[in-house]
């Protein structure tokens, strides 16, 4: 599986949900039959790389690097082992530019895709984290995916924001830009006793959206964990939140089975 965490809006969580989900996918790969994951951050705020405390000092040692000499060999960018069974490419701040570069020169398309290419073979899973909109770098990001996640929150908006995700694949596989199918909405940062958090749970489950049925609850060892530079099912595997994660992820893989 190659998958795009995205959504139109920012801060919703992606990026603890990507980081937690490759540390997860990657153990239980590991334990089943020694494969690997790798961690993707196609964000220029380069958060996923700082969630396990990876931060590259230059363009060249990132995914921006590669993506402006497609025949540099991404393995020398890649870090090694940032969790049991997980390597991660890093970002950049400069991954901004050649984002914009890349979109000018009609590489945007297909420029993760092809950095990815030669590394495939390498991974059971590759999990992609993005920038909170559907600009260039999300769109590079789902040209190189073959499944994507949603994720939203309490607020009303990022319930539209699942719609919206749904709606820019939608245009972008019948432009064959991609393959990738939308296989999840998963409900981050939930509120169990908020009123909007239920609102927007309940419009939606009145949509044909892939609602996911784990939902990651509101903890502050989310954020403890960014600050350990240890995913929470790292740091705090016994926690109601790293036990969630671990939910997700086999939601996910079997939302994935469904729709191959
Ligand atoms: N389950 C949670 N409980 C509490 N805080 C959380 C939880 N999930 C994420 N957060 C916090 O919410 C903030 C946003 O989360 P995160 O960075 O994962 O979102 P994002 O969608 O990747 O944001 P951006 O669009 O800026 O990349 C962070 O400070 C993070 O620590
Ligand atoms: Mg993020």
């Amino acid at each position: 599986m190659r998958l795009a965490v995205c959504s139109s809006k920012g801060g919703v969580g992606k990026t603890s949900t990507a980081a937690n989900l490759a540390v997860v996918l990657a153990e239980l790969s590991s334990q089943r039959h020694g494969g690997r994951v790798l961690a993707v951050d196609a964000d220029p705020q380069d958060s996923l790389g700082r969630a396990f405390g990876v931060v590259a000092k230059t363009k060249e040692d990132s995914l921006a690097g590669l993506l402006e000499c497609p025949d540099a060999d991404p393995r020398t960018v890649l870090r090694n082992e940032v969790a049991p069974g997980l390597d991660l490419l890093p970002a950049h701040p400069s991954l901004e530019q050649v984002g914009g570069l890349l979109a000018t020169q009609g590489g945007i398309v297909t420029g993760i895709r092809r950095v990815l290419r030669p590394l495939l073979a390498d991974y059971d899973h590759v999990v992609l984290d993005t920038h909170g909109d559907l600009g260039n770098l999300t769109l590079s990001a789902v040209c190189a995916a073959d499944a994507v996640l949603t994720v939203f929150t309490s607020d009303p908006g990022s319930a539209l924001g699942a719609a919206r995700v749904t709606a820019f694949l939608d245009q972008h596989r019948q432009f064959e830009n991609t393959v990738a199918q939308l296989i999840g909405v998963a409900c981050s940062l939930w509120d169990k006793d908020g009123k909007a958090a239920r609102e927007v749970l309940g419009a939606l489950e009145a949509t044909d959206l892939p609602l996911l049925p784990t939902r990651i609850p509101v903890s502050r060892r989310v954020p403890s964990a960014t600050l350990a530079k240890r995913p929470v099912v790292l740091s705090a595997p016994t926690s109601s939140v790293a036990i969630a994660y671990t939910a997700l992820a086999r939601d996910v893989l079997t939302a994935y089975e469904g729709v191959r």
